[in-house]
């Protein structure tokens, strides 16, 4: 464990955000161990994982912050902010209002995040072709028209998770 303490040159804070249910928790599960849940429980409260990364011959820590969307666990703003460097903004593309809440994310990352924070739209679940509610272009003109990132994720099969959270902290570094 010291070990490889002792390598790692940079510590980057990324937080997930998002309503419930699109997947924040399944996104971090993939990229920090490869792994995907099914039946996952609702997040309650803050939860972290990490995965270290090589970027351009640096050894990279990635620090990422899970939290509940339910608005009814969500005291914690601030201090859930401090220090990020990144944000993954999700919405399910199966499900129209995650993709219209997305606005007021923005909203709260804008007041309590540092302005420099690198933000990646993704629209998650897209393995659920036949049922997709969120046409791409929709989500890409909003991504243009605010200056984020955008990706189309599946947790499920894994497509272009790793990818997104590489081109934040490529971005970020
Ligand atoms: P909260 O903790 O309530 O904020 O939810 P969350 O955003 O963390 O969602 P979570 O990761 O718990 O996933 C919610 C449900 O969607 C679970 O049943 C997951 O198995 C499912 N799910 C997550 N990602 C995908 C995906 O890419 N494809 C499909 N088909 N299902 C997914």
């Amino acid at each position: 464990e010291n070990h490889q303490e002792e390598k790692i040159d940079y510590v980057f804070k990324v937080v997930v955000i998002g309503d419930s249910a699109v997947g924040k928790t399944q996104i971090l599960s993939r990229f920090a161990k490869n792994e995907f849940c099914l039946d996952s429980k609702s997040t309650i409260g803050v939860e972290f994982q990490t995965r270290t990364v090589t970027i351009k011959g640096k050894v990279i820590k990635a620090q990422i912050w899970d939290t509940a969307g339910q608005e009814r666990y969500r005291a914690v703003t601030s201090a859930y902010y401090r220090g990020a460097l990144g944000a993954m903004l999700v919405y399910d593309i199966t499900k129209r209002p995650t993709f219209d809440h997305v606005a007021r994310w923005v909203e709260e990352l804008r007041a309590h995040a540092d302005s420099s924070i690198v933000i990646m739209l993704i629209g998650n679940k897209a393995d659920l072709v036949d049922l997709r509610a969120v046409p791409t272009e929709d989500a890409v003109e909003f991504a243009e028209d605010q200056g984020l990132f955008f990706s189309e994720t599946s947790a499920l099969n894994g497509d272009n998770v790793d990818s997104a959270f590489f081109r934040v902290l490529e971005e970020i570094y």
